[in-house]
This record gives structure tokens, sequence and C-alpha cells, in this order.
């Protein structure tokens, strides 16, 4: 594959590369860039991230799980790029000045992404750095370096990187990275078996934990018409390459809850590049996002060649592995109804930021003078996929809206899901949870107990 890049503002040609390299191997191995390290390589510490600028901002994101094509066209700036020794940025003065940093590991990291951050005026340290991990020094100095430096100018290499972006010869495009749906459908028509890549947050493990060859592929992120949100009548249309990141802030508006939910998506990095499309397509029974979906109603539009067709999104997830997707087929866009609703999602995990969800419910009743009217549940965590709570909801409807309803109805859950044990929590735990969620959902739109989604960060 041939790649045009920015690397610390010089340009980069790579031809006939391996399309799964990934940066952090690329800069480490074949440049000497060894500034940024690997921990986990798997999208975890935060100790690759850089910096990566295109048309769309400025992003941190995790060298570790991005592969080459993914720079293609876009700039990148590492630990080295941001500033050095004889002239250090001002989150590298801050963090010396303030002793952020002792083994120095994960400083790098921290320098990339507080660089982003402050790029973007983004003032949110418990967020921004929450991808980042450090093991000894502790996260006072750290946040501190990271205040030192809200009021400084911006980098002076990020508009010459700009500049040079625009002058950056554009590729012919090619079936491995195509421009639009249209391309991708057309790739898939022809060449069923091409494997997509979006965000790579799950693929890229597949390459550096599993070390799978991939086969041939196809990356998504040049299909720009598939990054838009788009507004009918009816629906909010979040196209299948919306950022987890881009969705967040547009929920923080439109759906808060939904938005609160996704800030304990994984970490700032892995937002960043994650997408909605990705969220869906791989049929994880614990990712986050299609629970909320399902609770909102939302239809999946599946296109395949010119056909597209339009199925509730809980209809996708047909059992564990197990996906409503014929072969071309991709996932086009999200559809999220425009009608009230009284969403709520509970996420539990053992620690806040950067955790998989070892139960998350999502609840969304209509109340009509005391009585519930409507509800749609879903759950991850609870069965092979996520998965909607009928016995649940069929119970609920025409009934009191009170705790006594919700304590009535309890023996409904254990006909909605048989959980597993694993490692996250056992069965047990799982159902017993689910039950008291339920309650918790009536507490918080009672207001007998503060409503969580005052809590949203933007
Ligand atoms: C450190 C870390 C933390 C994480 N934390 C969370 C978390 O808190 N919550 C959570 O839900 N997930 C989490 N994940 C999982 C991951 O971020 C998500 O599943 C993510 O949304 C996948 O999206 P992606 O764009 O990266 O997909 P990719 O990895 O690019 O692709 C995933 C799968 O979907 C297919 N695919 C992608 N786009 C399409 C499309 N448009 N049509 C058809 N098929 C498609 C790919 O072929 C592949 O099979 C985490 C991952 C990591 C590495
Ligand atoms: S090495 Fe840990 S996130 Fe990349
Ligand atoms: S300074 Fe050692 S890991 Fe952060």
């Amino acid at each position: 594959m041939n790649i045009s890049f920015l690397l610390n503002g010089e340009r980069v040609h790579l031809s006939n590369s391996n399309p799964t390299a990934t940066l952090l191997t690329y800069l480490r191995e074949t440049r000497g860039l060894t500034g940024t390290k690997e921990g986990c390589n798997e999208g975890d510490c935060g100790a690759c991230t850089v910096v990566v600028i295109d048309d769309a901002g400025v992003r941190a994101l995790n060298a570790c799980i991005l592969f080459l094509p993914q720079l293609d066209g876009k700039a990148v700036r590492t630990v080295e790029g941001i500033g050095d020794v004889a002239s250090p940025s001002p989150a590298q003065k801050a963090m010396v000045d303030l002793h952020g940093s002792q083994c120095g590991f994960c400083t790098p990291g921290f320098i990339a992404s507080m660089t982003a951050a402050h790029i973007n005026g983004d003032n949110d340290h418990d967020t921004t750095l929450a991808g980042n991990l450090c093991r000894c020094t502790g996260y006072q100095p750290i946040f501190d370096a990271a205040r030192a430096m809200e009021t400084v100018p911006r980098p002076d290499w990020l508009e010459q990187d700009r500049q040079a972006l625009r002058a950056l010869p554009t590729q012919q495009p090619t079936m491995a990275q195509p421009r639009s749906s249209e391309a991708l459908a057309a790739l898939l028509m022809e060449q069923p078996q091409t494997r997509l890549i979006a965000g790579a947050t799950d693929v890229g493990l597949w390459v550096t934990k599993q070390f799978r060859d991939l086969g041939a592929v196809a990356f998504l992120n040049q299909a720009s018409d598939l990054a838009e949100i788009a507004e009918t009548q009816t629906d909010w249309q979040i196209g299948a390459m919306v950022t987890i990141e881009t969705l967040r802030l547009w929920a923080v508006e439109h759906i808060p809850a939904f938005a609160e939910l996704l800030q304990r998506y994984a970490s700032t990095q892995i937002r960043m590049a994650a997408t909605i499309g990705g969220n869906i397509a791989n049929g994880s029974p614990i990712g986050d996002a299609p629970p909320a979906l399902i609770a909102l109603g939302a239809q999946l539009q599946l296109r395949r060649g010119a056909t597209r067709r339009v199925i509730a999104l809980e209809d996708y997830f047909i059992d564990y592995g197990k996906q409503d997707l014929q072969p071309s087929e991709f996932v086009e866009a999200v559809l999220i109804p425009k009608r009230p609703h009284a969403l709520r999602c509970y996420k539990l995990t053992k620690r806040f930021d950067q955790d998989i969800s070892a139960v998350l419910g999502c609840f969304n009743l209509s109340i009509d003078k005391g009585v519930i009217t409507d509800a749609r549940i879903a759950f991850g965590g609870m069965a092979g996929v996520p998965k909607r709570a009928a016995h649940v909801e069929r119970a609920l409807i025409g009934r009191d809206w009170s705790a006594d309803t919700f304590a009535e109805i309890s023996a409904e859950w254990a006909q909605d899901y048989a959980p597993l044990s694993d490692m996250r929590a056992s069965a047990a735990y799982r159902l017993r949870a689910a039950q008291n969620l339920s309650l918790r959902y009536f507490h918080d739109l009672s207001g007998t107990v503060e409503t969580t989604v005052k809590g949203v960060r933007a």
C-alpha cells in the first residue's frame, strides 16, 4: 500500500508498505524514534500516545494499534517533534518544573496527550489523561503540569503542519482505501472477503496480540461520507465512521445520558479512534453503545452494493459471534429516532475509566399519569449478545410507576437473562445487579437520588 504523511514536519512516502504494520513499530524500529514507548501494545496504557493532525482536528492516538495506512494524508507528532532538551515544549517544561516524571517511561505519552488536549482547549484533565498510566510519579504533579500549560499559546508547528498537509500530494484512490461509501460498496461486491478496518481498536489487537494474518484489508477512514452525522425529520443518522468521541460530544447536547455513558468508554485515545460502526459490527456482548442505542429504539442501516436495508438494532445481534450481516454487506449508519425519551445507562466496572463493562444496563421507560406505558430495556454483559429484557418490559407495562412495581416483577429478570460467570463478575452478581439497577433507574427518574446525568463532562 502507498502512504504519504508528515512525521514531525518531514514528508514520508512509503511504497508497498505492509498494511498492518503499526505506527509504533515503524517509529521505533525503522525510524529510531524511541521516545514513543511500548507498554501494553494493546491500547490500554497510553505510553505510545502520539498527536495526529488532519482536516477533522487534532487527536491523541495510541500508536501501538494504529496501522500506517490510517495515517495517509495526516500529520504525526511524536514526543521528539513536540519539543526537545534544547527547546522543550510547554508540556515538557511543566513536567520537569513540577516534578511530573520519575522513571520517565510514561512521560512521552503524557506529553502527547497534554499537547493534544491543550491544542483542543480541553482542560478536563481527568478525562484527557485517563488513558495514560503512570506507575511511579502519582498523578497530582502531572495534573499540576497540565494545568500550568492551560494558558500558553499553541505550538508553532501546528500551523506549519497544517500548511504542509495542504501541499502533501494526494494519493491515487485505491481499492483498499475507498474514499466514499459508494466505493466501499463496490469493493465489497467485487471482493466480499475483504476485512474492513475502521478505528482498529479491535482489529489492531488481532495483529499485535494474536499475530493474525488479516488477508485482504480495506481502511474506511477516508470514506468521509461515512463520518457524518445528519438529521432528518424523524431520525439522527450517525455514519458508521463517526468516532465514539465525536458521538460523545454530539450527545452532550442531544442525549446527555448517552454522553455520560460514552465518557466511561475506554479512554480519550481509544474514543478518538474507535467508531460506532466498529462497536456495533464486531457483535461484542459487552460493547457499550449497543444497549443504549437499543433502549433508544435505534435502527441499523446496512448496505450491499446499491441495496440498503434498515433493521431494528437488536435484530442485528443473532447469537454470540453471529450477526445479521450478509456477504458484501456493511454497516452504513445508525438511525436514532428523534422522540422524547427517559434514557439512563449504568455501566458497572471495577474502575471508572478505561474498563470494559461487567454489566451495562440501559433503561428508557415512558410514564403517563403514574402508569408505565412503554418500556425499552437493554443490557450488555448479561447474554452472548446485547439483549433486550423482553419479559421485564412486558411485566412493567401497565403497572404503577413505583418502587414496589420493580420489586414485584424482579423474578422476570431470570426469564430474560442467564448470564455467565467470568473474570469480570459472577452470574449471580450480574442478575442481582440488573434487578438493583432497575430500582436505581426508578430513583434516578423520581429524583429520590441525585441524577447522575448532571455530571456530564463536555
Ligand atoms: C484499550 C481498549 C479499551 C476499550 N474499551 C472499550 C469500552 O470501554 N467499551 C467498548 O464498548 N469497547 C471498548 N473497546 C473495544 C473497541 O474500542 C470497540 O469495539 C470499538 O468500537 C471498535 O471500533 P473500531 O472502529 O476500532 O473497529 P475496528 O477494530 O476497526 O473493527 C471492529 C470489527 O468491526 C468490523 N467493522 C468495522 N466497521 C465496519 C462497518 N462499517 N461495517 C461492517 N463491519 C465493520 C471490522 O471488520 C472488525 O471485524 C476497547 C478497546 C481497547 C483496545
Ligand atoms: S503501548 Fe500501551 S497503549 Fe500503546
Ligand atoms: S514516571 Fe514512571 S511510570 Fe510514570
